[in-house]
């Protein structure tokens, strides 16, 4: 494995590395690798022949201060779970300095409505910050193609908007949700969560499976009304939002339309971890 700190050590490397192989993979991480990640890596090492991970904790994408503060670090772990990938894949780990410089800001980004639903409403300016760093990731290492994990549905519709919007040369690859043993989407912040909770989480998305079930003859305010009420009745979790949307633009379904595509999303507090999931309709 070869690990790269600098965007002047990863220019020299990539030159040496792109003559030599006719696709490069890119798996943007912020580290506190899981199951998840690790199927991305799976992928794209698979599907290219060579491949950078990098790992970097995004300040500009944390709306919260004390969600950044507490946001894992675990690199050791993180790079024995990719050698046990591969040790031939490259990990990029910048430190902030070296992405933004003296300017830790986002740029503003019009992704078209795309984030101004959902995590946009109670994010401010997440998805600028992620549209940032994920410009700033592909145009230095211009990967043929980078992974992202559907758990993150509208960040990856916002990441394909990007890369339409700013003409990057691309391939912007969705992989499926993977889950743990009760079904709970994996994510880095299950680790913050009580044994307990994290046993009670599958009512997640047990949730979304019978709200999908029901999505097929009911209409999508009914859905979301019986949704609403299951929350209310579970005082375990805390529903955020729960909206079902056109697959693509993300916009609110108001009326089903045959043929168009639905997802259903979904953020809930478990304590004061916040968890999201979705699920195709
Ligand atoms: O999904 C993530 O882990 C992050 O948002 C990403 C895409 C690596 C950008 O920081």
């Amino acid at each position: 494995m070869q690990l790269i700190n600098t965007k002047n050590e990863l220019k020299d490397t990539l030159s040496v590395i792109l003559s030599q192989s006719k696709t490069l993979g890119l798996v943007p991480t912020m580290g506190a690798l899981h199951k998840g990640h690790l199927s991305l890596i799976e992928k794209a090492f698979n599907e290219n022949d060579s491949l950078v991970v990098s790992i970097f904790v995004n300040p500009t994408q944390f709306n919260n201060k004390e969600d950044l503060e507490k946001y894992p670090k675990t690199l050791e772990n993180d790079l024995s779970l990719i050698t046990s990938v591969s040790d031939e894949i490259i990990v990029y780990t910048p430190s902030v300095e070296e992405i933004y410089a003296a300017n830790v800001k986002a740029e503003v980004y019009n992704f078209e409505g795309l984030d101004r639903v959902m995590e946009g409403e109670f994010r401010d300016n997440h998805f600028n910050g992620v549209g940032t760093i994920v410009e700033e990731l592909l145009t230095s290492i211009k990967p043929t193609k980078a992974y992202f994990g559907e758990k993150d549905f509208q960040q990856l519709q916002i990441i394909r908007k990007l890369v339409a919007i700013k003409n990057i040369p691309v391939e912007i690859i969705g992989c499926p949700i993977v889950r743990e043993a009760n079904d709970l989407a994996m994510s880095s912040r299950n680790e913050r969560l009580p044994k307990e909770l994290r046993e009670k989480a599958s009512f997640i998305y047990q949730t979304l499976l019978e709200a999908k079930n029901k999505f097929g003859t009911k209409s999508a305010l009914d859905v979301i009304k019986w949704v609403e009420n299951e929350f209310e009745n579970n005082q375990n979790f805390k529903l955020e939002y729960f909206q079902i949307s056109d697959s693509e633009d993300l916009k609110p379904v108001i009326s089903k339309i045959k043929n168009k595509k639905y997802r259903a999303f979904i953020a809930v507090f478990a304590d004061e971890i916040r968890l999201i999931d979705n699920i195709a309709l």
